[in-house]
């Protein structure tokens, strides 16, 4: 066995162990550099298949290939060095069969290192997640709104709004807990139903436009920063990185057209 590395990072069973404890920060992250600012302050990072619409411009998730995730998937381990990395499994990569599942999850653990995998599903996958983590592979499950599923769905709506889709829901939560997930994302989920998850399972939920009483909270980066075009009603903007942004393309584009852009002798001097 080699030399101990000096920084240790998060695992998916330090994370489970923090049900009913402290509440769980998480991000997404697709990048190096955002990767390793979210790191500081951060409990794990979601590379999350929502890059298919905030990083490359398509309506759904649905088209992301897996190899795009592997790609950002690494980006991110090579930005975070404390965090938990997760990396989602994209549509159509793992609803075949639980063996298609473990030959494209141990593809992304093997090719990004990162220290779980995430899919989408409840019952109709519970056997899929026994069987990866059964072989070394940790899941985090995700349900509620599945976007991967949004053309059954119809939408990006608030799942459990009426009380008799509950028991469904519920019933999702208890056998992918059951099944071996180590945490749950509650995406879109009635305010009441999350809450009441939460105190039934073992595993800490996460929650994103659920509950505050969830174990932990989980946003796609990029809306909380400001910089996304459109967000749902529940997200926060914490910064307004967007505006910022052109902002400075502006004051560029100025600078270069009234020729007052600095001279050049200098640039390949890091600054301090
Ligand atoms: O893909 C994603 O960003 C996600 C989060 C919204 C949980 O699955």
């Amino acid at each position: 066995m080699s030399a101990h590395a000096p920084i240790k990072r998060l695992t998916a069973p330090e994370i489970t162990a923090r049900k009913g404890g402290d509440p769980l920060v998480a991000l997404t992250s697709y990048h190096a550099h955002t990767a390793a600012i979210a790191d500081k302050y951060v409990d794990f990072l979601l590379v999350g298949d929502s890059l298919g619409m905030v990083m490359h411009g398509f309506e759904t998730t649905l088209p992301v290939p897996l190899e795009l995730m592997i790609m950002h998937g690494r980006a991110v381990m090579r930005g975070a060095k404390r965090a938990l990395v997760v990396v989602d499994m994209p549509f159509g990569s793992y609803e075949e069969s639980p063996s298609q599942a473990f030959h494209n999850a141990a593809r992304v653990i093997k090719e990004t290192q990162c220290g779980a995998i995430k899919l989408e599903g409840g019952r109709r996958m519970a056997e899929t997640i026994r069987f990866l983590t059964e072989r070394g592979i940790p899941v985090m499950a995700h349900i509620g709104l599945t976007p991967q599923s949004i053309n059954v769905l119809g939408g990006f709506k608030t799942q459990g709004r009426s009380r008799n889709q509950w028991e469904a829901i519920e019933e999702d939560a208890r056998l992918v807990t059951e099944a071996g997930a180590f945490c749950v994302v509650l995406e879109a989920m009635a305010e009441p139903l999350a809450a009441k998850i939460t105190r039934a399972i073992a595993i800490p939920t996460i929650g994103i436009g659920a509950s505050a009483k969830c174990d932990g909270q989980i946003l796609v980066m990029e809306d909380m920063l400001g910089l996304s075009p459109r967000v749902a009603k529940f997200v926060k903007e914490f910064g307004s990185v967007g505006k910022s942004i052109e902002k400075a393309i502006r004051s560029y584009a100025d600078e270069v057209r009234g020729r007052s852009f600095p001279d050049s002798a200098h640039t390949y001097e890091v600054k301090d």
